[in-house]
């Protein structure tokens, strides 16, 4: 082969090349075009194995020229390449195309149950003071729900919370609890202080079904007991927890009340949330609405758990939350939280 011959084939495999790489519009077209090209039987390889045979003086020439047409034929091929693998993603897309202009069918969003919005309220007023919420059982013994509470067995308070009692083979003790004080004891018996736990939770009293009452509701206990606690705590914990849960304007009026398992014991009312105190129906025109049971744990209760009454004081406080939730959410008639429906249940937002 002789110098002329081999650039004329070089230019003319380059030529070549070219239209053929830009004709091949598969992978297998390309891969055919590049075993044509650059194979071992392409024009131009056999240019490069007679290069050993040219007159030393243009061997050199054409080498170079021989390398830069293999390195632009391989530059083309590889560039078309990812041309035609691009191109073929683009034919996916379009043929995996989903029309979204349909109507979809929606999910049905959940919302949450008054009283649940409500229990979380509670909870994240005194988790952020430093409470911890604990739990307790619905199914109580008479220890818990009365006697350590400094309710005697021949004590009115016993019958006046209709009690339930259960019918256990071997229990007689056993009642469903009346009220979420036990978890007092529970708590107590527990741990040593310093305490400052709240309990919400279901608690079950003998009562006929009517717009206002069920024999099933929902409480809140709290209780505090640490060295130097005061009654003036109580007032401000619950001025705190009033003010956070139906707004800055609210006051909290404490009289005095008995419960047996705190002395002095108090009724708590805040002031209206609805009317803001003038007096309005939900408040029978007083201005204020009774929440919760409070006082200073009894010094016999303390010594019923074993705490040393010359070392720690304590508060507590319980109450029922139906009530608020329905005010709040202008629920008329309580029995709306049990049934379950869901044209009532949906109306609810909040975040628990
Ligand atoms: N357990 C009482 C009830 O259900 C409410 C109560 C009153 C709770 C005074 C307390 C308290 O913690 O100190 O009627």
């Amino acid at each position: 082969m002789d110098p002329t011959e081999a650039v004329g084939i070089l230019d003319e495999q380059l030529e070549r090349g070219r239209a053929l790489i830009a004709a091949a519009g598969t992978i297998e077209a390309l891969e055919e075009a590049k075993v044509a090209l650059l194979g071992r039987k392409a024009p131009i390889s056999s240019v490069q194995s007679s290069l050993g045979s040219l007159p030393p003086d243009v061997r050199r020439d054409v080498g170079r020229r021989t390398n830069e047409a293999f390195a632009e034929l391989r530059t083309a091929l590889e560039a078309r390449r990812v041309e035609i693998e691009e191109g073929g993603d683009l034919e996916r897309l379009e043929a995996d195309r989903v029309d979204v202009t349909l109507p979809g069918r929606r999910l049905r969003g959940g919302s949450l149950h008054p009283l649940t919005i409500v229990e979380a309220e509670i909870v994240d007023i005194f988790t952020r003071i430093g409470y911890r919420v604990v739990e307790g059982p619905e199914v109580e013994d008479e220890w818990h729900n009365f006697d350590a509470l400094n309710i005697p067995p021949d004590h009115p308070a016993r019958t006046s919370m209709d009690t339930t009692f259960l019918d256990v083979p071997d229990h007689p003790e056993l009642v469903l609890r009346t009220h979420t004080s036990p978890m007092q004891i529970r708590t107590m018996e527990n741990q040593e202080p310093p305490v400052y736990v709240i309990v919400p939770g279901r608690v079950y009293r003998n009562e006929e079904i009517t717009a206002k009452n069920m024999p099933v509701f929902h409480q809140v206990e709290g209780l505090a007991v640490d060295e130097g606690i005061s009654f003036a705590d109580l007032n401000g914990t619950l001025l705190t927890f009033y003010r956070e849960l139906l707004g800055p304007e609210r006051e909290v009026r404490l009289t005095p009340s008995f419960f047996p398992f705190v002395e002095p014991g108090c009724q708590v009312e805040v002031s209206c949330f609805v009317c803001g105190g003038s007096g309005c129906r939900t408040c029978a025109y007083t201005g204020w609405i009774e929440t919760m049971g409070a006082g200073m744990v009894h010094p016999t209760v303390l010594e019923n758990v074993g705490y040393d009454p010359e070392r720690y004081t304590g508060f507590a406080f319980g109450g029922g939350y139906d009530r608020l939730a329905m005010i709040r959410f202008g629920i008329p008639d309580i029995r709306l939280l049990w049934e379950n429906d869901v044209r009532f249940l949906e109306q609810f937002e909040g975040v628990a």
